[in-house]
């Protein structure tokens, strides 16, 4: 199976989860599970956030549709692509092609420059151009700075340096884990600032999850998480 990426990548691709159930410990038998029939769409090149109290399952929710980890029933799909169903060396391939990450922690590699993270999605692609690089460099204003370790850099410079590494192999799907929740609200709002306008220019689906109802409102809709359940909430707003 191969899935093509271009420069300027494929617009967003809809997403559709159906039913999906996880436990993490199946022993427990007794115990709710962390995802209990959860089902949503997302648009294709729609921006939708997760809401919802520690322990709600947001971030197994996005594991899930990272492909790190599997559900124990029900199915997502991505494109025309059943996302659940892949092995995981293809789960994997569609990861490395398909997504970028954004993280609360940034997660960048501390052994290696800004410029080198931000590189790093072309090269496991296979790509030895470095234009979308240079160019997402450039917009979120680290020019000058590329030379420098994760250490070197400020929080919001980190996240920036986050956002140009989740976006340079044109991605068809960003998913974001509280990429806000480390930082001040100023800086909060510059990286939502600028993930919003680069969603813009290039379309990727958004999914995010954040405690933040700042944050919240960068997002098209919102689904309210509570204990493993999507609660109704057709309008998306609360
Ligand atoms: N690897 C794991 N093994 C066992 N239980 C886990 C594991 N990961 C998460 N859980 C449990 O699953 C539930 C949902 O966790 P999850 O991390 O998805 O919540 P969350 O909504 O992202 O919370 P937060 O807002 O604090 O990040 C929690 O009860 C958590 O303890
Ligand atoms: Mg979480």
């Amino acid at each position: 199976m191969t899935f093509v990426t271009e420069e300027t990548g494929p617009a967003g691709l809809p997403i559709r989860i159906t039913s999906l159930t996880k436990r993490y410990l199946p022993e427990e038998r007794g115990d709710r599970p962390v995802l209990n029939g959860v089902s949503l769409s997302v648009d294709a090149g729609e921006w939708v956030i997760l809401m919802g109290d520690s322990g709600s399952g947001k971030s197994t929710l996005l594991n899930l549709l990272a492909g790190v980890d599997r559900p124990d029933s029900g199915t997502i799909e991505i494109g025309n692509v059943p996302v659940s169903d892949l092995s995981e060396s293809e789960r994997t391939l569609f990861r490395r092609t398909r997504m970028g990450f954004v993280f609360q922690f940034f997660n960048l590699f501390p052994t290696l420059t800004a410029w080198e993270n931000i590189v790093l999605p072309l090269r496991l692609n296979g790509r030895h151009d470095s234009g979308p690089a240079r160019r997402l460099l450039e917009e979120v204003e680290l020019a000058g700075k590329e030379h420098r370790y994760p250490s070197e850099l400020s929080g919001g410079e980190q996240q920036r340096v986050a956002l140009a590494r989740a976006l340079v192999h044109g991605p068809s799907i960003i998913l974001a884990d509280e990429p806000t929740g480390s930082l001040d609200h100023r800086t909060g709002h510059v990286i939502l600032t600028l993930l919003s306008k680069l969603h813009q220019e290039r379309q990727p689906t958004i999914v995010m999850a954040t405690h933040s109802q700042d944050a919240s409102r960068y997002g098209q809709r919102i689904f309210h998480v509570r204990d493993g359940e999507i609660l109704d909430n057709p309008a998306g707003r609360p």
